[in-house]
Order: structure tokens, then C-alpha cells, then sequence
């Protein structure tokens, strides 16, 4: 398999998308793995094993649409008070993955990444993860980030120490602390905020995902089970994405509404 072209204007537009109003990052909380399974009498793991199909569609498509990076939330630092069988298929899975998709990673010319607590991650699979990113650190097409043993709320407490621990040792004030220092202390440093943050199987919530980065983020949310995800769902959330007004706290752009007269004071 050899690298997809990009879409032209012309398939976006048979999509019902526009390139000019296409989100740079993507972000996705992969949900419904397991009410996907119970729903047909399976066990929870056959749900995260199919869920490997739409991620691999998933990430091929917004290859194909040249997204600058997709995030996807695999396991949360709040997963681990799933049962044991479950925790061990999902590692061993991940493991998997992450060494049978070198292939598809190198074809499609992706940078792999990744967040969260990996180092208290199996060895083995740090090590594949490690290689991966090795292996596609010179490519030069879209950021694959993998969120693994990922929670906002760990991130940001360790954001705060590294800070503190460099007021402590004088080199840096407080009062310099500005929002870019916070950001450059996440796992997220060098990335970019995710524009749009899509969530399937239905649950109106983050799950500590991303909780800095998401503040101006788009949200959208789907019925729909993560391992029935395919490539129509993220048109259709890409459509969606194109119609929101982006107003981060400010007025629309091409037609400003006048502002509020001023309150009058007798
Ligand atoms: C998402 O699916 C995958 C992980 C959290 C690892 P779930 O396993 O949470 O599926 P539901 O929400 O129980 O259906
Ligand atoms: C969020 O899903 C984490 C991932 C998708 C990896 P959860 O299934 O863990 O979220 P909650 O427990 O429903 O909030
Ligand atoms: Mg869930």
C-alpha cells in the first residue's frame, strides 16, 4: 500500500466539505466499545478489538483529508479500575497495534505521537511505542497522537510542579507565569489545540480529556458506537464543524453585530 493523494477540492466538495473550513486537529473520545459488544451478546473485548477497524479508517481519512493532527483517547489514567481481564486485553491490544501499524504509519507518511503516563505502561509495550515513534519521527505528514494512561487533571498537577520546582530554584518569578508557560509544561507542548473534539456512543461528558487545550474547542457527539465509526460519521462532524460560528468570546467576523448600547446611568 503506498500513500493516498490528499482529496481534491473536488471529492471534498462531493463530501459536502471545503478545505478553508476544515479543522487543523481533530480530537476523539473513543467510546462505546463495550455497550457496542453487550449489545450483541459478545464480550466487552470483541468491541475493542472492532474498534481497531474504525481507527485505522479513522486515521486514514483524515490522512486523505490532510488534517495537520487526529488525537485519539485510547486509555485513560482512570481506566484501570476496569477488571483485569479487560485491562490485560486492552494492553495487549495496544501492543499490537502499535507494532502492526508501523507499516501503515511509514505508507502513509504519519508522525507518531503520544500523551499520557506511559512510563507506568508495561515495558514491552513502551519499548514498541518508543520504536514507533522513532521510526515516524521524519515523516512529514499528519500527527497520529495516541492519548495512553492520559488525564488532564495529572497533567496539569504536573505541570504546576515543574513550575513551582522552578520558582523554588529562583528561575522563574511568579509573576511571569503566564498562560504560555502553563501550556508549555503539558504533554501537549508543541502541539496545537484541537479544534474539534468528537465523542461517539452518546455520553455528554470529557472524561478528563484535554482539559486546558479543549477551552475553545468545537464539540460534537454521536449516537453512534466507536466501533461502528466509519468515515461517513466524521464527514458528517466535519460538516458540522464548518457551520459554528468560532466566536472565542468576541463577535462573529464578516457581520459584527453592533455592539450593546451602553447601560444608562441616572
Ligand atoms: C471505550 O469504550 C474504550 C476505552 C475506554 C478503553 P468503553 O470500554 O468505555 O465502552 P463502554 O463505554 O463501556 O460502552
Ligand atoms: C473515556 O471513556 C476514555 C476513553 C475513551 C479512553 P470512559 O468510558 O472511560 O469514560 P466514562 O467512564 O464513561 O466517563
Ligand atoms: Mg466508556
Amino acid at each position: 500500500m503506498s500513500r493516498e493523494t490528499p482529496y481534491s477540492d473536488e471529492q471534498l466538495a462531493a463530501f459536502g466539505l471545503q478545505r478553508a473550513r476544515l479543522p487543523r486537529h481533530v480530537a476523539i473520545i473513543m467510546d462505546g466499545n463495550g455497550r457496542w459488544a453487550q449489545q450483541r451478546g459478545l464480550p466487552r473485548i470483541e468491541g475493542h478489538r472492532r474498534g481497531v477497524t474504525s481507527v485505522r479508517e479513522t486515521v486514514e481519512e483524515c490522512s486523505r483529508l490532510d488534517l495537520d493532527q487526529l488525537t485519539l483517547y485510547c486509555f485513560s489514567s482512570e481506566n484501570w479500575k476496569r477488571p483485569p481481564n479487560e485491562l490485560s486485553f486492552l494492553m495487549r491490544l495496544l501492543k499490537k497495534y502499535v507494532v502492526e501499524e508501523r507499516r501503515r504509519i511509514r505508507d502513509q507518511g504519519l508522525q507518531f505521537r503520544v500523551i499520557g503516563h506511559t512510563e507506568q505502561l508495561h515495558t514491552d509495550i513502551r519499548k514498541e511505542i518508543a520504536e514507533t515513534i522513532r521510526e515516524s519521527a521524519d515523516n512529514d505528514g499528519m500527527t497520529l497522537c495516541l492519548a495512553l494512561n492520559y488525564g488532564a487533571r495529572s497533567e496539569i498537577t504536573h505541570a504546576v510542579r515543574q513550575i513551582a520546582a522552578q520558582v523554588q530554584a529562583g528561575t522563574l518569578v511568579p509573576d511571569d507565569i503566564s498562560e504560555q508557560t502553563v501550556a508549555d509544561h503539558l504533554m501537549t507542548a508543541d502541539m496545537p489545540d484541537p479544534d474539534l473534539v468528537i465523542r461517539t456512543a452518546s455520553e455528554m461528558r470529557v472524561s478528563n480529556f484535554l482539559l486546558w487545550q479543549i477551552s475553545y474547542s468545537e464539540l460534537w457527539i454521536t449516537d453512534t458506537f466507536w466501533p461502528e465509526f466509519r468515515r461517513e460519521h466524521l464527514h458528517e462532524a466535519l460538516r458540522s464543524y464548518a457551520r459554528r460560528d468560532r466566536r472565542f468570546g468576541g463577535l462573529s467576523e464578516p457581520s459584527a453585530k453592533p455592539p450593546l448600547p451602553a447601560l444608562k446611568h441616572d
